[in-house]
C-alpha cells in the first residue's frame, strides 16, 4: 500500500534504536526525508548507516538531546518546516515513589510530557498553515494501565494524553492530526529492561519472568519493533486524515478492557 507521504520530512526523536529506530525505518521505506536525533554518536550514526540502505530518502542525524531547549532548537534548525514529527525520549527510572522527590518528577514530566509539548508548539502551525501534519507521540501502556514500579512513567505520560487530547482538535480541519502510540511489552533495549527490574523485584530470574509474561499475555510473546513501526507510518499516512486525540494501545491484548 502506497501511503502516500514520499518526499515528506519528518523529525523522529530518539531514533537510533529501538521503537524510534523502527519508526524512522518504517518512514524511510515509504520515501520520507529523515531528521533524526540522539544523544550518542556512534550508534546514531551506525542508525543512519543503515537507514541509508533502505532508499534514496535524504537522513540527516542530528546529535542532542531531545529533553533540552538546545536539542530542539537543533534539530528543527535540520528541519525547520516538518511534515511529519515523531515524539520520544527514554522511559523514566523505576523505583518506589516513596523515593521520589521534586527533581525526579520534574525529569520525568520534562522529557516525557514537556519535551513533546513544546515541539508540538514549535511545529503545530506551520503544519497546518501548509495544510499537512501528522504526530505521533510515543508513550506507553501505562497510559491506560499503569506498569508497576513505573510511576513516574504512569503519571508524566498520562499528563500528556490529556494534553494531547484538547490540542488534537485544534488543527484538523487543516489536515494535522496528532495522536498516541502505546507500546506494550516490546523486545527493545528498555523493554527487556523492564523484564530484568521487574524480575528483580519478584525474586526470580529474567528468563523464569519473561516466561511467566508469555504465559500471561494473550499474543504469547512481545511485541516486535517492526510492527510499532508500521503502526506509526499508518498513523503517518496520507490517508489518516480523521483520526486524531486517539492512544493507540500496542500490547498483544495485555490489557482486558472493552474500551
Ligand atoms: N520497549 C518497550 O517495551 C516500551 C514499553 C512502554 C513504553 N516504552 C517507552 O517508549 C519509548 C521508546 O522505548 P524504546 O524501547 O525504543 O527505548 P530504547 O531502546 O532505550 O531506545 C531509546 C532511544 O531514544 C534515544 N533517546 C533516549 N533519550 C533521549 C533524549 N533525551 N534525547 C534524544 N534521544 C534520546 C536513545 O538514544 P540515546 O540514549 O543515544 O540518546 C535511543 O535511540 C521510551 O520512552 C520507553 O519508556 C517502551
Amino acid at each position: 500500500m502506497d501511503l502516500g507521504i514520499s518526499g515528506k520530512q519528518a523529525i523522529v526523536c530518539g531514533a537510533s534504536q529501538g521503537l524510534g529506530l523502527a519508526c524512522a525505518r518504517a518512514l524511510v521505506q515509504e520515501g520520507v526525508n529523515l531528521t533524526v536525533i540522539a544523544r550518542t554518536p556512534g550508534p546514531l550514526q551506525e542508525a543512519v548507516d543503515r537507514l541509508n540502505l533502505l532508499s534514496g530518502a535524504t537522513i540527516t542525524a542530528v546529535v542532542g538531546d531531545i529533553t533540552t531547549d538546545e536539542g530542539r532548537d537543533a534539530v528543527l534548525e535540520a528541519c525547520p518546516e516538518p511534515d511529519i514529527l515523531i515524539n520520544n525520549a527514554g522511559g523514566p527510572p523505576p523505583g518506589d515513589f516513596r523515593d521520589w522527590r521534586q527533581k525526579e518528577w520534574f525529569d520525568a514530566v520534562n522529557s516525557n510530557m514537556y519535551s513533546a509539548i513544546d515541539m508540538i508548539r514549535r511545529t503545530l502551525d506551520g503544519m497546518a498553515e501548509r495544510g499537512f501534519g501528522r504526530i505521533v507521540n510515543i508513550t506507553s501502556t501505562a497510559v491506560k494501565s499503569p506498569m508497576p514500579g513505573l510511576g513516574l512513567s504512569n503519571g508524566a505520560r498520562a499528563g500528556l494524553s490529556g494534553w494531547v487530547a484538547g490540542v488534537a482538535r485544534e488543527k484538523v480541519r487543516d489536515n494535522v492530526t496528532i495522536n498516541n502510540l502505546l507500546p506494550g511489552l516490546f523486545t527493545t533495549a528498555r523493554g527487556h529492561g523492564y523484564l530484568a527490574y521487574r524480575a528483580a523485584q519478584e525474586g526470580v530470574s529474567a528468563e523464569a519472568y519473561e516466561q511467566q509474561f508469555y504465559v500471561s499475555s494473550p499474543a504469547g510473546r512481545m511485541g516486535e519493533p517492526a510492527e510499532f513501526g508500521a503502526t506509526c507510518a499508518f498513523l503517518c499516512s496520507a490517508m489518516n486524515g480523521y483520526m486524531t486525540g486517539q492512544n493507540i494501545l500496542l500490547d498483544g491484548g495485555v490489557y482486558s478492557g472493552t474500551y
